[in-house]
């Protein structure tokens, strides 16, 4: 027999220690994190088993350690049947549905079933779900979940993964029975940091990046060259065995999928088989479900502890006897439920808190985070409001805050997590001066807001360009943030007027700024001049003054010099329109510099003429002056009007609905449940507007 081995067998011995060796190093390092030997010790016996393997090609073993490195290339996956359904989860949205839940299941468990009723709560990773099958120890097969009834193969790329473990049980002394076979469920993710390491990678070489960790963990290991996978920094855990037999009879079985055994136990054993096993899973009898609720509904602090990303939590029954005999519904199981807070979440650190000086002087503190996924979209900066919302919740820098998206929009800190504090954070304190003109900040009495009182503050003299220039106002095609800045860091800029007065022989020196381009923002600076007093009005940016407000108001006068020599009695008269408002733009056109202002963007040019279309008197105070031209793309549920009446609200006023966010869409009318078509609509920075908003558009335009 000796001859026909191709092979010395003590090289074949050697080669079986050191894969032996590997796997055991392999799972010290990658699933227990306590190594026993430093890297380079490791790499040595890495590299002796492949050169060994490289010299005798017929010791190729395809679970050998080696092939973690990866290389196969596939040209498709192939679909795989899965032996047994791969069950999908209900969802509980808040404390009120998991009881819910509980109370079924008492109802349908029989007394003498209820007194043994227990749960465990774990956590629900965000990742990409895989189902691994093992023959004789060995890892066969790796594929998706795909439907829950055919997934696709997707092993080699499986097998880079450095915690999935090729061969069970990884130690080889361990009295554990090897499964005949075994089917294993678990989750392949990767860590937050990892995942932000690799995005900002891909950014800086111009390559395609990720949304969030899920579709990471996807894209990786569906990648068709699992060179390329073994690259990735996924992780794995397993938590469920979805099939187990062993030759045998009940050795194993008795542990593992018995009705004696529990979901407890499973996950101990699989832990000892050497699969990665989070332990951040607690164990609660019936009895306990009080304490159960306390621990679910504060699983943001659990969150914030893990380094990587949670997709809420799932509450199991533990006895595998009564989950079989509570069944599933559909895809559903009964004795299972992921539960999510009602609103979206998470915890992040804060990293700084900066101010901003708007176009009216307010200074806004806002908080920088570490980027942190909140329903699919990363965040990264969200508004304080004022130096009292910090002071009043106690947020400190270097805080674990707690951050959702309002109304699943706009990011927003609802509170730090004191708890997890470790005394390095620092109270944090509004600057004395403004930092973009050294002037000192004041603060009115009675008022949260504070302010940078010099008119002529570069900061806010670029935030008041900005929105003169906006599409709600002059809407300035081609000017935007960046022109602003520009010209007023150049100089070009001192008064909004400056705009009518560009020096465009100077700006087409400027890198980037070709003829063409100039041509045309040239054209666009001057097509403005003829939007007419009302959108004037709007573009000065007087406080309390939005569109709609601006057309109740504008209705009544002939021109801007009418208005401006209205006072507070006349104009608190108008409809809508009440003292504070009023005593605003009273105290705008009080200003001299103002009035000037005025009377520069006549010289130059600047239409301050009403139309008669929107002059009250016409009886119809007209809002197709707002609405007519505008494209508004509608979508989720809106809180009182049908799409189809919303449809007809917006094309009675000469406004026109589509069905498509594009650059073209001047607003996105969005309710709840807004999908795909809100994210769109704020990368292409579409404004969006609530359902109130557009029957009273009197916050259109800001
Ligand atoms: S239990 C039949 N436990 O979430 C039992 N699922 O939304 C159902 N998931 O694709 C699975 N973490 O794969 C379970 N700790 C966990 C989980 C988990 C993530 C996945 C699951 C499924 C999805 C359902």
């Amino acid at each position: 027999m000796a001859e026909s081995i191709p092979f010395p067998v003590d090289v074949q011995k050697r080669v079986e220690i050191l894969r032996q060796q590997i796997r055991h190093h392999q799972y010290r390092y990658y699933v227990l994190d306590e190594p026993e030997i430093n890297d380079t010790a490791f790499d040595s016996l890495f590299q002796e088993l492949q050169s060994l393997e490289a010299h005798y090609p017929a010791l190729h073993d395809p679970n050998s350690p080696t092939v973690r490195v990866g290389g196969v290339v596939a040209d498709r996956f192939e679909k795989v049947r899965h032996p047994v359904p791969v069950l999908s989860l209900a969802n509980a949205s808040g404390e009120e549905e998991l009881r819910a839940w509980r109370e079924r299941l008492l109802r349908l468990l029989p007394e003498q079933e209820q007194a043994r009723l227990g749960y465990v709560v774990e956590p629900k990773f965000d990742g990409l779900t895989v189902v691994l099958h093992y023959e004789d120890g060995r890892f066969v097969l790796g594929t998706t979940r795909g439907d829950g009834e055919t997934g696709e193969n997707i092993t080699p790329n499986l097998s880079t993964l450095p915690q999935l473990p090729l061969q069970i049980p990884v130690d080889p002394h361990s009295n554990l029975v090897q499964p005949t076979s075994l089917i294993v469920r678990g989750e392949a993710y990767v860590e937050r940091s990892a995942f932000e390491a690799f995005n900002q990678a891909q950014a800086q070489q111009g390559e395609r990046t990720y949304a969030n960790p899920r579709n990471f963990a996807a894209g990786s290991l569906r990648l068709l060259n699992s060179g390329i996978s073994a690259m990735r920094p996924l992780k794995l855990w397993t938590y469920e065995v979805l099939h187990a037999i062993n030759s045998s009879e009940t050795a194993i079985t008795g542990h593992i999928r018995s009705p004696e055994g529990s979901h407890w136990q499973q996950q101990q054993l699989l832990r000892a088989y050497g699969f990665p096993v989070c332990d951040e899973a607690r164990r609660f009898p019936d009895s306990e479900w009080e304490e159960l609720i306390q621990f679910i509904t504060n699983w943001h602090e659990l969150r914030a502890h893990l380094p990587y990303e949670l997709d809420g939590m799932v509450v199991k029954v533990d006895l595998l006897a009564q989950q079989e005999r509570l069944g599933f519904t559909g895809k559903d199981p009964r004795w299972a439920v992921a539960f999510k807070s009602g609103g979206v979440e998470a915890a992040t650190k804060l990293l700084d808190i900066v101010v901003k000086v708007g176009r009216t002087g307010v200074v806004t503190p806002n908080a920088v985070l570490e980027p942190v996924i909140i329903s699919g979209v990363t965040v990264q900066a969200a508004t304080l409001h004022n130096a009292d919302y910090i002071e009043e919740l106690d947020i400190r820098l270097g805080d674990r805050v707690l951050v959702t998206r309002a109304g699943d929009v706009i990011p927003k800190v609802i509170r730090p997590l004191p708890e997890l504090r470790d005394g390095r954070e620092q109270p944090w304190q509004m600057p004395r001066a403004c930092l973009s003109c050294g002037e000192m900040l004041e603060r009115p009495l009675g008022e949260a807001a504070t302010y940078c009182v010099n008119n002529a503050c570069p900061d806010q003299l670029v935030r008041k360009v900005e929105y003169f220039v906006s599409r709600g106002a002059m809407d300035i095609v081609g000017f935007g943030e960046k022109q602003a800045e520009l010209f007023v860091e150049e100089g070009y800029i001192h008064t909004l007027a400056d705009i009518y007065r560009l020096p465009w022989a100077q700006i087409v020196e400027i890198d980037g700024y070709g003829d063409k381009r100039i041509a045309n923002l040239r054209q666009a600076v001057e097509e403005s001049k003829s939007r007419g007093a009302m959108r004037l009005f709007i573009a000065l940016g007087i406080r309390h003054v939005g569109a709609g407000i601006a057309e109740l108001v504008m209705a009544h006068f002939a021109n801007l010099y009418e208005l401006m020599d209205a006072d507070v009695d006349i104009l608190s008269a108008i409809d809508g329109v009440g003292p504070t408002i009023a005593e605003a733009i009273v105290a705008y056109f009080t200003l001299d510099p103002n009035r000037a202002l005025v009377q520069t963007f006549e010289d130059l040019g600047v239409d301050l003429v009403t139309p008669d279309s929107l002059l009250a008197g016409t009886t119809n105070p007209s809002p197709a002056a707002w609405f007519a031209g505008k494209t508004f793309v509608i979508t989720g549920t809106l809180p009182t009007l049908s799409r189809n009446e919303a449809k007809a609200y917006i094309e009675a006023r000469g406004g026109k609905v589509t069905g498509s966010v594009s650059s073209k869409t001047d607003f996105l009318l969005a309710g709840e449940k807004a999908g795909s078509k809100l994210v769109k609509a704020q990368k292409l920075g579409v404004p969006v507007l609530a359902e109130d908003e557009l029957l009273h558009s009197s916050t259109v335009g800001h």
